[in-house]
């Protein structure tokens, strides 16, 4: 059988590609990159955010190379001056993209020679673009935290607003989705307030190692000085393992992990919201700006901000699945796979931003229905104060075994005849457990039951107060 069509020629095969004019790296080829090559290989879509990293990396290097005399002053003049007119063209956006530049790197590069001619071209002895990125990765790092940390800030603020103005608002806590026992508003928002304090904390970036001077993975024969860059970076020290520093991405692994978990305190808030507004709750309704509508059913209010705040956290994880995944069997030093590291972290970083600022405008905008929660805790079919009469029982003595058994027993009879506790007249209740007494009804209140939860980390109301007042101040002195 002969075969009627013949095999596609692979396109470029036989065509060497065009050369890209002022592309560096191709003195050994012959043209240009393959096209659909070039759309994997460029990284500059993913990696233009770092240019001011990059250009404070270069700017440290280059001072560097002056002041060990491997570049001689006027060069390094010339390229420090240079570069600080290429930060200004990215900061005015008019810095303009050439399809020579694979990267962010190369693009710096190519327009600090554009701009001073020969001398930029001596700006890349000493160093590689894999001790580069590093650099400027680990830069980022350092700067995300602090922009993710402030919005992060926002969060606990708009709750810590809502705790003031509702948080002596009562509720049922919830284990399993069942009602549990009464809490106060305050303590359940203070709760996410300190779940975000957990996360705040997680986003803590040091700079330790300088990966700078690492070079292409085995360091370089130039005399660099890796402690002047370091330290004028912001770094502890040097990275001590040359092939180590080009080859880890931990420590934005780590970074995107601690975002994950962020997200994951957010989701869990959009969750929650989601429930709270639902018409079985009724807890609390969203504003007209962060609630949306539904094409077909005009009455809807949904609070899609919310599920979405619930669902965006996928996108996280995903973000850090990728990290985790990029070195995983790859064999020591730089590989391109390392260049997909970008993508996933700014992901990670950029979600997590629009979810601060999400969950932001809904807190600003939420509405309790402090009744619909104060319903919820007195139904008397919710048993809330069971517990409370357990206690009760010991102290009076009765081993905490025995009084759950006993108050088990009187749930089960209100339940039976379809009445609360407090409906049990003393003799039903002696009936199941003789130490009961005249002295139980006082127990049987949502005002006692929260007031006596005074231990640390309590819903009491001065508990309450005291940790309102805790995080307000720790918030205004930013620590
Ligand atoms: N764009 C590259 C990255 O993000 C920079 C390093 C390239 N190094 C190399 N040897 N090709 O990883």
């Amino acid at each position: 059988m002969t075969d009627p069509q013949p095999a596609p020629r692979s396109p470029g095969a036989a065509d060497a590609t065009p050369a890209v004019p002022g592309d560096p790296l191709r003195g050994r080829f012959a043209g240009g990159v393959h096209p659909a090559l070039d759309v994997i290989n460029r990284s500059l879509p993913d990696d233009r955010r770092l240019w001011d990293e990059d250009i404070t990396g270069s700017m440290a290097h280059a001072r560097m190379l002056g002041a060990t005399g491997i570049l001689p002053a006027d060069a390094v003049e010339r390229i420090l001056e240079g570069l600080a007119r290429v930060r200004e063209e990215f900061a005015a956006g008019t810095f303009v993209e050439q399809p020579s530049d694979e990267d962010i790197h190369m693009a710096v590069e190519r327009r600090l020679v554009e701009l001073i001619g020969p001398d930029g071209k001596r700006l890349h002895a000493a160093r590689s673009r894999n001790d580069q990125v590093a650099t400027d990765l680990a830069l980022h790092l350092g700067r995300a935290s602090g922009a993710l940390r402030a919005r992060v800030v926002a969060v606990q603020r708009a709750l810590l607003d809502l705790v003031r103005r509702d948080g002596d608002a009562v509720l049922p806590y919830y284990t399993h989705l069942q009602r549990a026992q009464p809490i106060l508003l305050g303590h359940a928002l203070l709760a996410y307030v300190e779940l975000l304090g957990q996360d705040h904390r997680g986003l803590e970036v040091d700079l330790r190692e300088c990966p700078l001077g690492a070079g292409a993975g085995t360091g370089t024969s130039f005399p660099i000085d890796r402690e002047m860059t370091a330290r004028e970076l912001g770094f502890e020290r040097p990275a001590p393992n040359s092939i180590a520093a080009v080859s880890s991405r931990r420590d934005a692994t780590m970074f995107a992990a601690a975002i994950a978990a962020c997200a994951t305190t957010l989701s869990r808030l959009g969750g929650e919201l989601v429930l709270w507004t639902s018409r079985e709750f009724g807890f609390a309704r969203l504003g007209d700006a962060v609630s949306t509508g539904s094409s077909i059913m005009p009455q809807k209010r949904n609070p899609d901000g919310a599920e979405l705040l619930r669902a965006q956290a996928a996108r996280v994880n995903a973000a850090v699945h990728r990290l985790l995944e990029l070195p995983r069997g790859l064999a020591l030093g730089y590989h391109k796979d390392l260049q997909e590291d970008k993508a996933a972290l700014f992901e990670a970083e950029d979600t997590l931003a629009r979810m601060c600022d999400v969950a932001e405008a809904m807190l600003r905008d939420v509405v309790f229905d402090r009744d619909r929660m104060r319903a919820a805790v007195d139904d008397p079919s919710g048993f809330l104060l069971a517990t409370e009469l357990a206690d009760w029982l010991v102290r009076r003595g009765v081993p905490f075994r025995e009084a759950h058994e006993a108050v088990g027993a009187i749930v089960s009879l209100a339940e039976g005849r379809g009445v609360g506790l407090s409906d049990l007249s003393l003799d039903e209740l002696r009936a199941v457990h003789e130490a009961f007494d005249g002295g139980v009804a006082e127990v049987l209140t949502v005002e006692g039951a929260l007031a006596a939860r005074t231990a640390v980390g309590g819903t009491s109301p001065e508990n309450v107060a005291r940790e309102l007042a805790r995080w307000e101040s720790r918030l205004a002195s930013g620590t």
